[in-house]
């Protein structure tokens, strides 16, 4: 058998590619919104254009509107943007090899300096870098770079964004330097007792002469304190690079792992006769992984992917990369229970993968969604040829040292499954990449089309098989192929809109609103409830887990709403206004579904109870109204206006639910995952009570709201940096007068903000809203809204007023410092 199931390798990761002489080029762009001939001449005059500053996406701005496509979000993310940047270098940094970094350009840019063309890179969520030393003038006169960007129509599945959406940087290094992504960062053995580090630094000499020069590598714990230092002297020929390879042992170390993301410092420091010409800094963490056909093994633990797909917008941001955005996505992705995470379908920002490593999140980092078979005309098959090798080794290359990163992906869903000839080979020549550049870590691909990437030799190239929405198929699968490890790489894809109830409830496909009910049961036809999923992974108890699709709703795709299937082509508007997708058990604004926490029940053990749904259904006195429960307590009463509806014991009173699902043949699943009572409609309260060991832990209590009276406002954070950067997360609820939430309250609610910083951005989850994200004023969706502040640069306090016709107007504090 070809397969090894076995890999047993131990990372260390370096978290941080920002050094001491990288320049933030962030600022001081001017821009302008299509097409302008001779804008890559130093001497065109941009003086018209719009001054603006990096992470930028210029299709958040919006308008939302119908001549744009659903699938990619409804906003106008396709055609050409231009940006400019004035600057001036000193004298003394010539001799000195210059670099232009791009964390990610969206999509296919041309990046000229001075009026030469420097290269183009298609690929929009790629990292890439252009020495443009030759190319710059070093005497105070002005230099020039210019950027085009051309996202195409109908090249994407789900919204791209547009436009210098990551951070950009100007490297400005002695000849003899670290290469880019110089270090790789392994270790052959991780024990409790002893870490064995291997780092294999890449060091560039740009002289035309051979050095020496000294490679040192020093290692600082958590807490500061510099714990093993190592180094050699290695020769470089002239305009060559050479690599250092250096071990050390690193005794009781500090693991890494999902409840302790224990980070340790590399610093790398390269000295030349005596004289230090370039340090690097890494953060890295300790641990090993293993996978085997019995799971996925962290420092010899067995660990089950309690995991999300996720795209990379993030919601009213677009694709601007802010790492306070993809942090806070990530502890609220945390406090659901996960632990896992699959990039779907593209390589994440560095902010992302930072993210996780701080976090304790397992990463898989994928690469693609389509190879050289289309998805949509304009995919990246159009570049796949010719780019394909580069983008995925940069993709290793860049990512390889995380800690968080535990396996790569190759591709998702790809079409090439069906082409029995060929298919195959894409898969081998892609795995070989990637072991090419980091053998350590397994290979997958999330596979969809059961049983032809099986049959026809397409699963076997990778070390484990990620499998799309067959959770029936799992026993057969594992039985059949008994030595490919399997988890599932998209489960579930159950759809819903926060706050919305549907009765009575039934299994339709689109609702007339818009909308799809939260009784978590609805979704296309590839779909079916989390429930299922859980159960088939507990009938199995080897698969390494699951991906859910998704953590949080994105823009785009808005199944069940406009589009058909993967291989819909056109525009998906026929259900217009809707445009952002439902499938995420947290919503656009970050406000957790109840979905969220029937995960949270599934995947975490602090007790917990969640009722659904509201508890305002004036016009249905009398009438039956379905009550769930969500919980890990043992048992759970539902009391209604203080009278007992009883006592429910979770995994014996089962809920039965709707399923349509082609892989499942009953039409409905009796659930021991939900708990639930049908109670007649009286105004009043619902409360649950949640048992352990027959004692009462957690209990969760919805009153009848009057109507609207006041605002209510809460922060995430009451301090946050004064770095330009730094975000505060403020959630608006539209309260009774007793502090209840009005749960179909849809008050327009104004925003205004002052002192040390400014809205950058409103949201309400909304998944029809056609407002912009950019105003400042929202209205509220079931009762709630959001509103995103970002610090200045200089400290201070940042006040928020919201105000809404009739009701008391509410006001909070961050103090930016
Ligand atoms: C999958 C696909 C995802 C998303 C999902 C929606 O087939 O891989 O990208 O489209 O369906 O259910």
């Amino acid at each position: 058998m070809k397969k090894i199931i076995l890999f047993c390798y131990i990372l260390l990761g370096s978290c941080g590619i920002i050094n001491a002489q990288d320049i933030n080029f962030n600022a001081d762009w001017k821009f302008h919104n299509q097409e302008a001939e001779g804008a890559e001449k130093p001497t065109y005059n941009d003086s018209s254009w719009r001054n603006l500053s990096l992470p930028h996406d210029w299709a958040i701005e919006g308008p939302f509107d119908v001549k744009y496509n659903a699938r990619a979000g409804g906003l106008p993310f396709h055609g050409t943007g231009w940006y400019r940047k004035h600057f001036t270098m000193e004298a003394n940094a010539k001799g000195k090899v210059v670099t232009l970094e791009f964390e990610g350009a969206m999509y296919d840019a041309y990046v000229w300096v001075n009026g030469t063309l420097v290269g183009n890179r298609p690929y929009g969520y790629i990292g890439f870098e252009f020495d443009i030393s030759e190319h710059l003038k070093y005497d105070g006169s002005d230099n020039t770079i210019a950027v085009r960007l051309r996202p195409q129509d109908l090249s994407s599945r789900w919204y791209p964004g547009a436009g210098l959406y990551r951070s950009v940087w100007l490297k400005i290094d002695n000849p003899i330097h670290v290469g880019q992504w110089g270090t790789y960062i392994t270790t052959p053995t991780v024990t409790k007792e002893i870490a064995v580090v291997q780092n294999e630094t890449t060091v560039v000499n740009k002289n035309n002469k051979e050095v020496t020069v000294n490679v040192k590598q020093e290692y600082v714990s958590p807490e500061g304190k510099v714990v093993a230092t190592v180094n050699e002297d290695i020769t470089i020929k002239p305009n060559a690079t050479a690599i250092s390879q250096l071990y050390t042992n690193i005794e009781n170390p500090q693991r890494w792992d999902t409840e302790n993301p224990n980070l340790y410092k590399t610093i790398t420091t390269i000295t030349e006769n005596n004289t230090v010409v370039d340090t690097h800094h890494s953060k890295i963490g300790l641990r090993s992984i293993a996978y085997t056909k019995e799971g996925f093994f962290l420092n010899g633990k067995k660990v089950r992917f309690n995991g999300v797909c996720l795209h990379h917008d993030n919601g009213a941001l677009g694709s601007a990369v802010y790492k306070r955005a993809d942090e806070r996505k990530l502890q609220i992705m945390k406090s659901m229970g996960v632990n896992a995470i699959r990039t779907s379908h593209n390589p994440p920002s560095r902010e992302f993968l930072e993210a996780c490593d701080e976090l304790g999140l397992l990463v898989q980092d994928e690469a693609f969604d389509v190879w050289k078979m289309e998805k949509v005309p304009n995919g990246y098959n159009v570049f796949f040829d010719e780019w394909a090798e580069t983008d995925l080794k940069d993709m290793i290359r860049r990512d390889r040292n995380h800690p968080s990163i535990v396996m790569w992906s190759i591709g998702n869903e790809i079409i090439e499954q069906k082409d029995a000839k060929n298919g195959w080979k894409v898969a081998k020549q892609l795995n070989t990449y990637c072991k090419e550049i980091d053998p350590t870590r397994p290979t997958s691909a999330g596979f969809n089309n059961y049983p032809g990437p099986y049959k026809n030799n397409m699963a076997q190239q990778v070390d484990i098989a990620g499998v799309n929405y067959k959770p029936s198929s799992y026993k057969t699968l594992i039985d059949t192929y008994p030595e490919l490890p399997l988890y599932g790489s998209e489960t579930s894809s159950c759809t819903s809109s926060r706050g919305v109830y549907h009765l009575p409830i039934e299994k339709y496909k689109t609702h007339e609103s818009l909308h799809v009910t939260s009784y978590d049961i609805i979704g296309p036809p590839w779909a079916y409830p989390p429930d299922i999923e859980f159960h088939f992974q507990e009938e199995n108890p080897n698969i390494m887990g699951e991906f859910i699709w998704t953590g949080f709703d994105y823009l785009g795709e808005p199944t069940p709403y406009g589009g058909k299937d993967n291989s819909t082509n056109g525009y998906w508007n026929a259900d217009w206004p809707s445009h952002s997708s439902y499938f995420g058990a947290v919503d656009l604004a970050g406000f957790p579904k109840d979905r969220f926490f029937l995960y949270q029940s599934h995947w975490t053990t602090k007790p917990m109870v969640h009722l659904l749904p509201h508890w305002n259904w004036q016009g249905m006195e009398g009438k039956d109204i379905p009550v769930y429960c969500y919980t890990n307590c043992d048992e759970a009463e539902l009391f209604v206006n203080g009278k007992s509806m009883g006592r429910k014991v979770k995994g014996k009173d089962l809920t039965s639910l709707l399923i349509d699902f082609s892989r499942y043949e009953p039409k409905t699943f009796d659930s021991k995952y939900r708990l639930s009572w049908n109670v007649p409609y009286q105004a009043g309260n619902i409360k649950v009570v949640g048992y352990k060991d027959g004692k009462v832990v957690q209990e969760e209590q919805i009153f009848t709201a009057s109507k609207p009276s006041k605002i209510s406002l809460s922060v995430d954070r009451t301090e946050i940096n004064a770095d330009g950067e730094d975000l505060a997360y403020v959630t608006v609820r539209i309260e009774d007068k007793n502090g209840n939430l009005c749960p179909n309250a849809d008050n327009l609610v104004n925003f205004s903000v002052k002192g040390a910083g400014k809205l950058l951005a409103v949201d309400n989850g909304n998944q029809i809203s056609l407002e912009s994200f950019q105003a400042n004023q929202r209205k509220a969706f079931s009762g709630m809204c959001l509103a995103i502040l970002k610090s200045s640069k200089t400290s201070g306090k940042i006040t928020l007023t919201a105000k809404s016709k009739g009701l008391k107007s509410g006001k909070i504090l961050t103090i930016s410092k």
